[in-house]
């Protein structure tokens, strides 16, 4: 019988236990055996305990759950071949030779890695007289298949990664709550919100939240941006707003990629405006919490969907990355849509905005 498991790796996001909830059941209704992986890589490579076969019941309540409950970690050893070779030695003698990985990009290139080299770490494994070769005979392929779990919504190839849409409802919570005493006192807000290389987050938050100015990594603002930015606050205040929100993407710098910091953004506000502000950054309260209606259903269609293109997989079949297009849960190439999340990364730092727009998802770049 087939043997799937499903790890989680990276940032926890909301939905990721869903999506393992999802695997572990469609695993199971597909007449195979599922393990989890639990403590991302780290389990991988420990292996014993931390690789554990999974039932139907295990997974109960875990559709509204923020995080994941099968853990998350850093691990160094898995970025090291010797790591990776005991990681495969693990997945032998458990009997498994397909693996789930949700989490984001880096996550999914260490995945791919693993899988464009396991032949030659099974190959390792007999020569170094770790197993013999009959035991190895059936592991000739490893099968990845990924899963966007990140809130920042950072993957190219798909309108929304796994948390995501239970992030930005956490951050409208929180900006209606600060605009309820920011009306009261007339005050400015600067709102911090994760998004180190993408501004999803941010943008969507200043829509969602009629913000008056948005900073994104992707997008920085004019050369005389405080000038700018002050003058469409005036105008604001002079219409007879009471509040202003400013909200700032952890990774927004201007044209220079100098950092742009909530703090640099108050004391303008203060000094020019003459504005009562104060900062809120928002931190991990926008991981938290349980996940919301889009993220259980984006979880459990794609951890489905993530089983059934385990079992369809061929030897020649590339890796897979589960997306969403347009409404419909589509596969595609996990490497190519990792490097167009790289491209934009790399479009930021050599200060190429136009292309690094362009490379964002139509609705976003719009
Ligand atoms: O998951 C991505 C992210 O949310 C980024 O936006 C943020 O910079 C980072 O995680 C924070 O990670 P950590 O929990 O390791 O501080």
């Amino acid at each position: 019988m087939k043997k799937i498991a499903v790890m989680t790796s990276g940032g926890d996001s909301q939905g990721m236990s869903g999506a393992v909830r999802a695997v572990v059941r469609q695993t199971i209704a597909s007449g195979c055996i599922a393990y989890a992986v639990y403590e991302g890589y780290e389990g991988l490579v420990q292996g014993g305990d931390l690789i554990k076969r999974m039932q139907w019941e295990d997974v109960r309540g875990w559709l509204s759950e923020g995080g994941t409950l099968i853990g998350t970690a850093r691990c160094m050893a898995f970025m090291e071949r010797a790591g990776r070779l005991t990681a495969a030695n693990n997945m032998v003698e458990k009997g498994i030779d397909a693996l789930i990985i949700c989490g984001g990009d880096g996550s999914l290139t260490g995945a791919d890695k693993f899988r464009s080299e396991w032949p030659s770490l099974i190959d390792e494994l007999v020569t170094t007289g770790k197993r013999t070769a009959e035991e190895v005979k059936q592991f000739k392929h490893l099968n990845i298949v990924g899963l966007v779990g990140s809130i920042d919504n950072d993957l190219s190839g798909t309108d929304a990664t796994i948390g995501c849409y239970s992030s930005l409802g956490r951050i409208c919570q929180a900006i209606d709550y600060i605009d309820a005493t920011a009306l009261s006192h007339q005050r400015a807000f600067v709102i911090e919100v994760m998004g180190r290389h993408c501004g999803w987050l941010a943008l969507m938050a200043g829509v969602s939240c009629g913000a008056d100015f948005v900073f994104l990594p992707e997008n920085p603002p004019s050369e005389n941006w405080e000038e700018e930015m002050c003058s469409v606050i005036s105008k604001h205040r002079k219409l007879g707003k009471r509040k202003t929100i400013v909200i700032v993407a952890e990774g927004a710098h201007d044209r220079q990629l100098t950092h742009i910091s909530p703090d640099v953004v108050k004391d303008l506000l203060s000094n020019r405006l003459h504005l009562d502000t104060r900062v809120t950054t928002l931190g991990h309260v926008q991981r938290g919490g349980t996940a919301c209606a889009y993220d259980r259903m984006l979880a459990t269609l794609q951890g489905v969907e993530a089983v059934k293109a385990v079992l369809e997989a061929t030897p020649e079949t590339t890796s897979p990355v589960i997306c969403i297009v347009e409404n419909k849960i589509v596969r595609k190439n996990l490497m190519e849509a990792v490097k167009m999340t790289k491209d934009v990364a790399a479009q930021i730092a050599a200060k190429d905005f136009g292309a690094a727009m362009a490379g964002r998802d139509a609705e976003f770049a719009e």
